[in-house]
């Protein structure tokens, strides 16, 4: 961080006050306002954080005109390209890529926390039969705060590091034991064997009389839905991990929380509710009702999977997911599946509609990782649980990176008070 220059607030008062403009290596420059309250007494008013950097960072890096997303500055495509989910967790933890020696050490230490605790096995047999493996996982993964007392203590960075490899380890199991028992099938056990992806589709779809032999294309494209959703910068849920965790919170607690804001159907429940709405809108035929539907202000309705806070031109990640998702329905000879079908007709028809154009609305990786897990066999409820065992490294990367900074504080927004002025008890 460097100071650029000098912003000037001119209340017209006679005194202005003088804040200091801060670059960082990319990006734009913030105006840093940490004083701002002392100076003046005043605080500034930004609802959605539409202009607040909430912290510095090194772990990624958005440019949401020109579509460019960077973990540790290395461009999302190369990474999608080039490596597997396993070098990118790595590389989000430790800010370089692995060398085959460190890229093994690696894969072996997360298969070795890949199982659970027996006793929270059973956490799950308290959940309703029909529960969502979203609920499952927001009660369970705060379950484990109750397991590791040894190495809890988050000033420690080995007890920091532990966790975060706890948490990547076990999300896949946790998920797919959430989706087992919705669909009343025993819970199948990590085979570490298997790849990351191939074992989570193991745990997924084998049952004890019959083993699911993963399908190398599906585990690749798998793989890559992971690398893709595996961190974002400030988002909902990493914000929220990052609040939490301001309090001196546990991890397995902030990750939690972090499971929680990212099942909202605006953040990553926006992939199901994608699905969702294609198979409600059913027929290409009734396309032209649900833009309407989408573009009328008197309702509240948004087409799923469109429109990004920061990308206003496209999102590097729904490009490449777009990509795979010809891919993988070429290759599994889907090509003619209606859903398939719809979901294109309902993106031509959206690109070239001048509501969509003029406010920037494209399609988002939610979009197009709906229609390429639905291709690979993955059930609708569970497409959010894959994107929290993606972003759980994004999560944990960013917990420990705000909590190794000496000078973090415990996150305490103000607020603008707009209610009834002091009054007495009649
Ligand atoms: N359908 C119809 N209109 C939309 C949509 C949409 N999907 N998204 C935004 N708009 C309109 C909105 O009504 C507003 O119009 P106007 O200017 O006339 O009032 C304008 O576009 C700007 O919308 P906004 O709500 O101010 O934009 P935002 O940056 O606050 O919201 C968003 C971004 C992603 C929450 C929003 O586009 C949305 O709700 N999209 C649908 C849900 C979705 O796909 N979410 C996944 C996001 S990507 C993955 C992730 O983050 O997890």
């Amino acid at each position: 961080m460097t100071q650029k220059g000098t912003a000037i607030l001119d209340m017209g008062d006679g005194a202005p006050i003088e804040l200091p403009v801060i670059s960082g290596t990319m990006g734009p420059d913030v105006i840093d306002i940490r004083k701002l309250h002392a100076k003046s007494g005043l605080f500034t008013y930004d609802p959605g954080f539409l202009s607040t950097a909430s912290n510095s960072s090194e772990i990624t890096f958005i440019d949401g005109d020109k579509g460019i997303l960077l973990y540790r500055g290395y461009p999302i495509e190369q990474l999608a390209t080039h490596c597997d989910f396993m070098q990118v967790c790595y590389l989000l933890m430790n800010g370089e890529l692995p060398d085959n020696k460190q890229k093994n050490e690696f894969d072996i230490t997360i298969k070795s926390h890949t199982m659970l605790h027996e006793q929270l096995v059973r956490f799950f047999t308290g959940f309703r039969r029909d529960a969502h493996p979203m609920a499952v996982m927001v009660g369970v993964v705060g379950a484990l705060s109750a397991f590791y007392h040894e190495a809890m203590d988050i000033s420690d960075a080995s007890h920091r590091e532990q966790s975060a490899l706890r948490l990547i380890a076990k999300l896949p199991t946790i998920a797919a034991m959430a989706y087992k028992y919705n669909i009343g099938q025993p819970f199948i056990y990590p085979c570490n064997d298997l790849s990351f992806s191939e074992n989570f589709l193991h745990m997924m779809f084998s049952t004890p009389a019959e083993l699911y032999k993963p399908n190398p294309v599906i585990a690749r494209a798998l793989d890559r839905i992971l690398i893709l959703h595996a961190d974002h910068e400030q988002n909902a849920s990493t914000s929220t991990v990052r609040l939490a965790g301001s309090s001196g919170a546990n991890p397995f607690a902030c990750i939690s929380a972090g499971i929680a804001c990212l099942w909202g159907p605006a953040h990553g429940g926006a992939n199901e509710a994608c699905l969702n709405m294609l198979e409600e809108i059913g027929d290409v035929s009734r396309i032209d009702e649900y833009i309407k539907r989408a573009k009328n202000k008197d309702d509240n309705y948004r087409l799923m999977g469109f429109g990004h806070r920061v990308y206003k031109n496209f999102d590097p990640r729904a490009m490449l997911l777009r990509e795979t998702c010809h891919e993988v329905l070429n290759e599994l000879g889907l090509q003619n599946d209606p859903l398939f079908k719809l979901a294109l007709q309902l993106e031509k028809i959206a690109l070239e509609d001048e509501y969509f154009i003029s406010r920037k609305l494209y399609p988002n990786v939610d979009f197009y990782s709906g229609i390429v897990q639905r291709a690979l066999g993955i059930p609708t409820i569970m497409f959010t649980a894959i994107f929290a065992m993606a972003r759980t490294v994004g999560w944990v990367a960013q917990w420990s990176e705000m909590i190794s900074d000496p000078t973090y504080k415990i996150g305490r927004p103000r607020q603008l008070y707009t209610g009834t002025t002091m009054r007495d008890v009649p």
